[in-house]
């Protein structure tokens, strides 16, 4: 069994990067620019928000992190993302989830230029991705497809389940994998909350990616020997030690690792991915503007 090690996979992506970085500023450019709005107080959008600001920090972009306070309007909201759609300076622009209740998520969203849209979540990206376009991929699929390629896993015609069908990483990942491309030409299930014979399902799996959210769902008995494991799902669990919590995937680690041939460790598989994925899009939205 291998361990499909996301940490050390993104370090070598975020050196490849800072080699990039290093050259766009030797050549006199200003380095790429990562904008983070971030509406509320939500306790884990911080978290993510201040990794976010570190990781650019660590390969060279500059980053801004606008803060807006629960009661934000939509309009502010709305005029802000136009100012930073505008802005010559501003490489990427994402908007931190979950917003406050009053604002539509998808209104915002949409008023994000595509072209800056680094998390992937514009409609035109999402379209762009499905139909084999070049675009920006939500950063949990594409940083698990290329976690696939540095490992050079199989998957041309393999059996693949998806558990779970959000926008921002099941159907995404189930897309790409399907698509006639490595790593992809799989044939892929995708099951919910409603499927029934889940069990049945994964049994038959060669790669399954578990990103439900329900720690520990995925179990030995649901695994065939030699399957492919990634496991999207985070959560604290309660635990007896000086943090008083410990992080629990999808997947029962350690009796499903024992039947797997490539598994991902939470935490350290696909976290680090996720982080370095969106520094990816942001130096491609670099790229693909004339400079
Ligand atoms: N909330 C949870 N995940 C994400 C993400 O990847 N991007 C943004 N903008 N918000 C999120």
């Amino acid at each position: 069994m291998v361990i499909l090690d996301g940490k050390k996979i993104s370090q070598e992506i975020k050196k490849e990067i800072s080699e990039t970085v290093k050259s766009i500023i030797a050549s006199g450019k200003p380095a790429p620019h990562l904008a983070a709005i971030l509406a509320g107080n939500d306790g884990a959008s911080e978290t993510y928000v201040g990794h976010k600001e570190k990781d650019c920090h660590e390969v060279g972009f500059r980053s801004t992190v606008l803060r807006f306070p629960d009661s934000v309007s939509r309009n502010e909201l709305l005029s802000e993302i136009s100012r930073l759609n505008d802005s010559d300076d501003i490489t990427g622009l994402i908007v931190q989830l979950p917003l406050p209740k009053h604002i539509s998520e998808k209104e915002i969203i949409e008023a994000i230029n595509p072209a800056k849209d680094v998390d992937g979540f514009h409609p035109v990206n999402v379209g762009k991705m499905v139909t084999g376009l070049s675009a920006f991929v939500s950063a949990t699929p594409y940083g698990i497809i290329e976690l696939m390629k540095r490992y050079a896993i199989e998957t041309a015609g393999k059996n693949c389940v998806v558990l779970g069908r959000s926008n921002i990483v099941g159907r995404p990942m189930a897309n790409l994998l399907s698509q006639k491309a490595y790593p992809g030409d799989c044939t892929v299930t995708v099951c919910h909350s409603r499927t029934k014979n889940i069990r049945e399902i994964c049994v038959n799996a060669d790669i399954i990616v578990a990103a439900l959210g329900v720690p520990e769902f995925l179990t030995a008995d649901m695994v065939k020997e030699g399957a492919v494991v990634i496991d999207v799902g985070i959560t604290r669990v309660k635990a007896d030690n000086k943090n008083g919590f410990r992080l629990v995937g999808d997947v029962k680690f350690d009796t499903v690792s024992e039947k797997a041939s490539f598994i991902t460790p939470v935490p350290g598989g696909v976290g680090p991915m996720t982080r370095v994925a969106l520094l990816k899009n942001t130096l491609k939205a670099y790229e693909a503007k004339k400079q």
